[in-house]
């Protein structure tokens, strides 16, 4: 890899499958001998893990939509300069499950029109945006089955339930057309093994144009 490292997210509803191939994808990357990193927000250093109890646990209503993206966007700082810009320099592959992108839609979508607002900490706070963006794109019935299925403590958005997760479908598919250079779609709703070889197939593509 170069220098610079490569930075990888995985975006799209709950339930979609993103942790599954983020792991997939890392697993894919270390076995051709690449030195990877799989992280995930809210969270990837120990401070923005103890952030992510914050905002994912409790009631829904503890805190307003902008006191929200004053959190997730304390917790990116903290991943940034603990997590990601140290791999990066040192040349590694950084894999996330969900980065800023998850903030313009969850908080700057859910509560109002709130996406100026996320643009403008997101500028001030992190100015970093990952090399490629893969959308786990699929029909939100299915991804919310997936998600109830195993809920655990982290209840916070799935709770809004399947109109909600329509408007983010359909925001995520609006980002990947506003971010069309770093976004590539990936369509979610087949077996495990046939989502991950797209995945790898856009990985390799994109990690192709890149310096080795
Ligand atoms: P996300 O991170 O997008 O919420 P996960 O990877 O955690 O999604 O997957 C949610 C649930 O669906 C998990 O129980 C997982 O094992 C299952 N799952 C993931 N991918 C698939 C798939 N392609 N087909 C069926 N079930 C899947
Ligand atoms: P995650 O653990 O990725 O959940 P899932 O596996 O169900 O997709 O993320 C937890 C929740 O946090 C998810 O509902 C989306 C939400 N979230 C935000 O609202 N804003 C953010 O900036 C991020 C990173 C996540």
């Amino acid at each position: 890899m170069s220098s610079q490292g490569l930075f990888i997210s995985f975006e799209g509803i709950d339930g979609s499958g993103k942790s599954t191939q983020a792991r997939l994808l890392a697993d894919h990357l270390r076995d051709t001998g690449r030195d990877v990193i799989l992280t995930r927000e809210p969270g990837g250093s120990p401070g923005a893990e103890e952030i992510r109890a914050l905002v994912l646990q409790g009631d829904p209503d503890r805190w307003s939509a902008e006191t929200e993206i004053l959190l997730f966007t304390a917790a990116r700082r903290d991943h940034v300069e603990r997590t990601i810009r140290p791999a990066l320099a040192a040349g590694k592959v950084v894999v996330c499950d969900r980065f800023a992108d998850s903030t313009r839609m969850y908080q700057g979508m859910s509560r109002g029109d709130l996406r100026g607002v996320v643009d403008s900490l997101h500028d001030l706070m992190i100015g970093l945006e990952p090399d490629l963006t893969i959308l786990i794109d699929m029909d939100p019935s299915e991804g919310l089955s997936r998600a109830l299925s195993r809920r655990g403590a982290e209840e916070r958005f799935e709770d809004f339930g399947e109109d909600l997760q329509k408007a983010m479908r359909a925001g995520f598919l609006a980002l990947a057309d506003e971010f069309s250079d770093r976004y590539r779609i990936v369509d979610g709703a087949r077996d495990v093994e046939a989502v991950a070889a797209d995945v790898r197939a856009v990985a390799e593509r994109f990690g192709s144009l890149r310096p080795a």
